[in-house]
C-alpha cells in the first residue's frame, strides 16, 4: 500500500514529484523514490524513511534535471524498507522502470517462471516481477510490451511506468487500486490520490479497471485494453489546495480535529430542510415502495469507519425496527449473513479506496443487494461502484488518524437513518423530531465542545505521560464510543487502550484495574447513567484513577470520579459526535507529549489498498 506520483510536462520535475510525495505520504512512509527523464535517459534515487529523507539523499547525489518522472512513497508488504526494496524498480538491464501500488498476487509463479528464463532477481518485492516481465515480453513499442504483460498479472494494482528506450512517455494503469490523471495548462499529473493534485489542478480523471494511459508531453491518450480509444471525462474537484496545508496548525490532525464544525455543517447543508431530508442522490435510485420492501440492513467498513458502523447500527434498528448487522469488510467478504435483494448494504470508507471495503461491497452485489456508500472521496472507486453515494463532506482527511471524517460519517448516517424512515413511515415521531432539532444545532455543539474540552484535555495527557495502559468504559453507544477513543489512543499515542462495555468488567477485565491506573468512564447516554455509576465504583473500589465525561447539568458523575469533563447535551444519538472530541483531543496530546510523528504513526497508512 503506497503511493504513486508522476509528472510531465514543461517544469523541472523534481520538485513537483516531491512535492506531491509529500502530500501522499500518509499512504505510506517507509521508503521513497523517483526517477526522472533528461529526455534521452532516466536517473532514479531512492531512500528508507521518508521523503524529506529522499531530499536529502537527492542533495548528496544530486538527479540530472528533467521535466519528465514518476515517484512512489513505500508502505512495506512484500519485503522490509530497505532502500533496495524501494520503488522505482527495475528488471536486469534498468530497461523499465515502475512504481506500483497494490499487489501482485501471482508473483511467486512469474518469479519462478523469470528465474528459469535467466532473470536475476535483486529485491523480495511482489513488483519486481513487472519491470522482469516486460524485459521479456518486449516488442520494442511500449505500449504494445505493457499491453503484453497486463494479462500475466493477477491481483490489484496501479502503475506507472517509464522506459529507457521511451523516455518522454509514461504508461499509466489502474486495475482495482486508485490513481488518477491531473490535467494542468500544457502539463500532466498522476498520482495515486486527489489531495497530491490541488497544489496543481482541479481538473482530473480517475482511471478506469481496464483503461491504459499513455502520456506523452502535452498529450493524454487513454485507451480500452481492446485498444479503443477513450475521451477521459474530467471531473472538477471542489476541495482547494488550502484544504492542505497546515494553517495555523502544528499538525494535520490538530486542524482537522477542529475543522469538525465546518464539516457536520457542510455535510448537513442543503440536507436538512425544514420539510425533511433531502437526498437526491438517493431520491434518484430509491421508490418509496422499494425502501418499504427493505427486510435488513448490513453495514460494512474498516478502522474508524467501522465504529462509525457500529453507532450506525444501533441508531438504523431503533428509528427504522429493522434488523441491521455491522461488519468488518474483511471479515464479511468470506463470512457474512445471509443476503439477498431486500438486504441493504451501507458501505461506509472516508477513502473510498479501502480494499477489504471494496471486495464486501463487490460480494454485496454479486448477490444483487442494493448498495449504498458513504464515503469522503468524490470519484473513488466505491462511489463508482456503489449503486449511490452519499459524500461526506470533510475535506481532505491528510492525517492517518481519522477524527473529522469520523464525525461526518455519524452525520451522514443520520441523514441516511432520518431518510430512510421518512420514506417507510414518515418523521411525525416524538423521537425523529427532536433528532431533527438535534442535527440541526450540530455545529454549534461541535464548537462548544471543542472550546469546553481543548486545555483540559491538553493537561490530562501531560500527567498521563508515563502510563502504559488505560481503560475506557460505558454502555450503549458509550461503549461503541469508548472502542474509537481506544483506537485512537493506540494508533497516536501508543498506549495500550482497551475499552469494554461497562458491565462486562466484573466478568474478566478487572483483574488488570491497578491503583492509579487510568480509566475514562463514558457517561453520555443517561437512561443507563445508574448502572454505569455502579460499574465507576467498581474500579473506584480497586483505586482506578477515573475521568468521567458527561454532559454539562449532570450533578451525580462528579460526585464519583477523581475528575470531570463536561460537554453540551444533545439528542443521546449524536451524544457519540460530541464525545469523541475530548478522546481525540487526549489522543492528539497524548502522541505529542509522548513526542510521537501523530500525523504519521509508526507501521500505519490511511488508506489501505491492499487486503
Ligand atoms: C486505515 C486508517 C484508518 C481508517 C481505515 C479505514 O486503517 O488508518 O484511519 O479508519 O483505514 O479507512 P476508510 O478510508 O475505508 O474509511
Amino acid at each position: 500500500m503506497s503511493g504513486i506520483v508522476g509528472y510531465i510536462g514543461k517544469r523541472n520535475a523534481q520538485p513537483i514529484l516531491l512535492d506531491c510525495l509529500d502530500q501522499l505520504d500518509y499512504r505510506g512512509y517507509d521508503s521513497a523514490g523517483i526517477a526522472i527523464s533528461t529526455g534521452t535517459s532516466i536517473e532514479k534515487r531512492r531512500a528508507v524513511g521518508r521523503v524529506k529523507d529522499l531530499r536529502t539523499h537527492i542533495l548528496r547525489e544530486p538527479i540530472p534535471a528533467g521535466t519528465i518522472g514518476i515517484g512512489h512513497t513505500r508502505w512495506a508488504t512484500h519485503g522490509t524498507p530497505s532502500e533496495q526494496n524501494s520503488h522505482p524498480l527495475s528488471g536486469c538491464d534498468h530497461r523499465y522502470l515502475v512504481v506500483h501500488n497494490g499487489i501482485i498476487e501471482n508473483y511467486t509463479a512469474l518469479k519462478r517462471g523469470l528465474k528459469k528464463s535467466g532473470h536475476t532477481f535483486r529485491t523480495d518485492t511482489d513488483t519486481e516481477v513487472i519491470p522482469h516481465l516486460l524485459e521479456e515480453h518486449d516488442t520494442g513499442d511500449f505500449e504494445s510490451t505493457v499491453r503484453a504483460v497486463l494479462p500475466l498479472l493477477k491481483g490489484s494494482f496501479a502503475l506507472a511506468i517509464m522506459s529507457q528506450q521511451h523516455p518522454q512517455t509514461i504508461v499509466a494503469i489502474s486495475q482495482d487500486n486508485p490513481l488518477v490523471i491531473g490535467f494542468g495548462k500544457g502539463e500532466t499529473f498522476l498520482a495515486s490520490d486527489i489531495p497530491a493534485l490541488l497544489p496543481y489542478t482541479r481538473e482530473i480523471y480517475p482511471i478506469k479497471n481496464g483503461e491504459i494511459a499513455i502520456l506523452t508531453p502535452g498529450k493524454v491518450q487513454l485507451t480500452s485494453v481492446d485498444g479503443e480509444a477513450i475521451e477521459p471525462k474530467r471531473m472538477r474537484v471542489e476541495w482547494d489546495k488550502q484544504d492542505v496545508q497546515f494553517q495555523d496548525y502544528e499538525h494535520y490532525m490538530l486542524k482537522e480535529i477542529f475543522e469538525q464544525t465546518k464539516a457536520a455543517e457542510e455535510t448537513l447543508a442543503g440536507r436538512l430542510t425544514s420539510s425533511g431530508i433531502h437526498l437526491p442522490e438517493l431520491e434518484a435510485a430509491w421508490s418509496k415502495e422499494r425502501v418499504q420492501q427493505l427486510k435488513k440492513i448490513d453495514i460494512v467498513a474498516s478502522g474508524t469507519s467501522y465504529h462509525a458502523g457500529m453507532i450506525g447500527r444501533k441508531v438504523l434498528e431503533q428509528l427504522l425496527q429493522l434488523p441491521v448487522h455491522v461488519s468488518y469488510s474483511s471479515e464479511f467478504r468470506d463470512d457474512h449473513p445471509p443476503l439477498d435483494e431486500d438486504s441493504l448494504i451501507v458501505v461506509l470508507s472516508q477513502s473510498g479506496e479501502t480494499a477489504d471495503t471494496l471486495s464486501a461491497l463487490r460480494e454485496g452485489k454479486r448477490l444483487k443487494c442494493p448498495t449504498i456508500a458513504i464515503t469522503n472521496t468524490v470519484g473513488s472507486t466505491i462511489s463508482r461502484k456503489a449503486d449511490s453515494t452519499i459524500y461526506t463532506k470533510a475535506g481532505p482527511e491528510l492525517a492517518v488518524a481519522s477524527t473529522k471524517a469520523y464525525t461526518s460519517q455519524l452525520t451522514a448516517i443520520m441523514l441516511l437513518a432520518l431518510w430512510l424512515k421518512e420514506q417507510r413511515e414518515g418523521l411525525e415521531e416524538e423521537i425523529t423530531l427532536s433528532l431533527l432539532q438535534s442535527l440541526a444545532r450540530l455545529p454549534g455543539d461541535i464548537d462548544s465542545t471543542l472550546i469546553m474540552t481543548k486545555d483540559a484535555i491538553d493537561q490530562f495527557a501531560q500527567v498521563t505521560f508515563d502510563q502504559e495502559h488505560l481503560f475506557l468504559i460505558g454502555r450503549g453507544l458509550d461503549y461503541v464510543l469508548a472502542l474509537e477513543g481506544a483506537l485512537k489512543l493506540q494508533e497516536v499515542a501508543y498506549i495500550h487502550a482497551d475499552a469494554y462495555a461497562a458491565g462486562e468488567m466484573k466478568h474478566g477485565t478487572m483483574a488488570l484495574i491497578t491503583p492509579g491506573v487510568p480509566v475514562i468512564a463514558l457517561a453520555t447516554q443517561h437512561h443507563v447513567l445508574d448502572k454505569v455509576i455502579s460499574n465507576i465504583r467498581e474500579v473506584k473500589a480497586r483505586d482506578a484513577f477515573v475521568i468521567g465525561i458527561t454532559t454539562t447539568g449532570d450533578e451525580l458523575l462528579v460526585e464519583e470520579v477523581d475528575q470531570v469533563l463536561y460537554i453540551p447535551e444533545t439528542h443521546p444519538y449524536l451524544m457519540p459526535i460530541l464525545a469523541v472530541i475530548p478522546l481525540q483531543l487526549l489522543a492528539y496530546y497524548s502522541g505529542i507529549v509522548r513526542d510521537h510523528d501523530v500525523d504519521r504513526p509508526r507501521n500505519l497508512a490511511k488508506s489501505l489498498t491492499v487486503e
